[in-house]
């Protein structure tokens, strides 16, 4: 008999099971119902522009704005959360009205690799979980807390199979959903990322630009340096990408470059895959640090991500130090 996500939820998640089967049921929802979206966007004219850029300079799709709008409405529906983060969002939305009862701040971006959703390429939803604090100002500091304060984070891709993947902290798990207006059934249990694998998954169109010691360690790869040989898959979606990484092994890089922090937005990409990464038995770090150990600054903060089996990004990370 298969076991639901609210079944496992409930098993696993200790003392605040109630409350956070409330919340991953509700994200769970609205993931059906971007599912079915996405799946039918080209027919009901959810493809293309807003024609607005967000915060962060990039302009909006469609299916941004209204799955930004789907998690929104699923979560304010559980009572329990009184602060999100969004990509979508400049600034963290408050639910003034909820605090009283509300135990939990979401971060999230609700479409991951908007870039292949006129090319129906996959795409995710990525959140992270943590409790709110209770000071007067508590929503400044919750909406910047470190991934390590996370206590639940999770994907859900949009691929051939809608699947949601879950850590509540300890073991990571993946739902699979049954049907469109079915149940998210566990599919696997225990997910290990193995110690190293054979794929490798960055954008080289930004080689040029990557701090010293990154090109050096694919060349390092490609040579045959690890006597292991590697392959080049690439999806364009960090979902995608960190989805075959965590099943299959290897590394996922989205390095700094010269110029810039990087590319990924810590708390609703980099935390939560970092987060699910470590509970998998992998690491995630910038190069220089642990991603979960950062403190954020700003809620649209950036940050390097080189993520995937241990083997390999310890190399990573000796490569970029040998050239600091
Ligand atoms: P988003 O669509 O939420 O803005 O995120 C896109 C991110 C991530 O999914 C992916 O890993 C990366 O950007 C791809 O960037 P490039 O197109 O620069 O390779
Ligand atoms: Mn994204
Ligand atoms: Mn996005």
């Amino acid at each position: 008999m298969s076991v639901t996500l609210a079944e496992h939820v409930r098993a696993v998640a200790g003392a605040e099971a109630t409350e956070l089967d409330v919340v991953l049921t509700r994200i769970a929802g609205a993931g059906r119902l971007i599912a079915r979206e996405l799946a039918r966007a080209a027919l009901v004219g959810q493809l293309g522009m807003t024609g607005d850029t967000n915060v962060q300079g990039e302009p909006v799709k469609k299916l941004d704005l209204w799955s930004n709008q789907v998690i929104v409405d699923a979560l304010a529906a559980t009572g329990l959360v009184c602060t999100m983060v969004s990509e979508e969002m400049a600034e963290p939305l408050h639910l003034a009205d909820r605090c009283a009862t509300a135990r939990y701040v979401v971060c999230f971006d609700p479409v991951d690799g908007s870039s292949n959703l006129d090319v129906n390429g996959v795409v995710g939803t990525i959140f992270g979980i943590r409790r709110r604090t209770a000071g007067a100002e508590h929503v400044a500091v919750d909406a910047i807390q470190p991934g390590g304060a996370q206590i639940a984070a999770g994907y859900i891709m949009y691929g051939p199979a809608t699947v949601l993947v879950l850590t509540l902290g300890k073991d990571v798990d993946a739902f699979t959903l049954g049907a469109p207006d079915g149940e998210f059934l566990r599919s696997h249990a225990g997910l290990r990322m193995p110690p190293h694998g054979h794929t490798y998954s960055a954008n080289d169109a930004n080689a040029t630009h990557w701090v010293p010691g990154v090109r050096e360690f694919l060349d390092h790869l490609r040579s045959g340096g690890t006597g292991r040989t590697y392959t080049a898959r690439y999806a364009g979606s960090l979902v995608g990408d960190f989805h075959r990484t965590l099943i299959e092994g290897g590394i996922f890089l989205y390095p700094a470059e010269t110029t810039s922090a990087g590319k990924l937005r810590l708390q609703y990409e980099a935390a939560p895959v970092a987060f699910l990464a470590e509970r998998a038995g992998g690491r995630a770090t910038t190069g220089r640090e642990a991603v979960t150990a950062i403190r954020p600054t700003s809620y649209h903060q950036r940050v390097a991500l080189i993520v995937g089996s241990p083997d390999e990004v310890t190399l990573a990370e000796a490569f970029i130090a040998a050239r600091r």
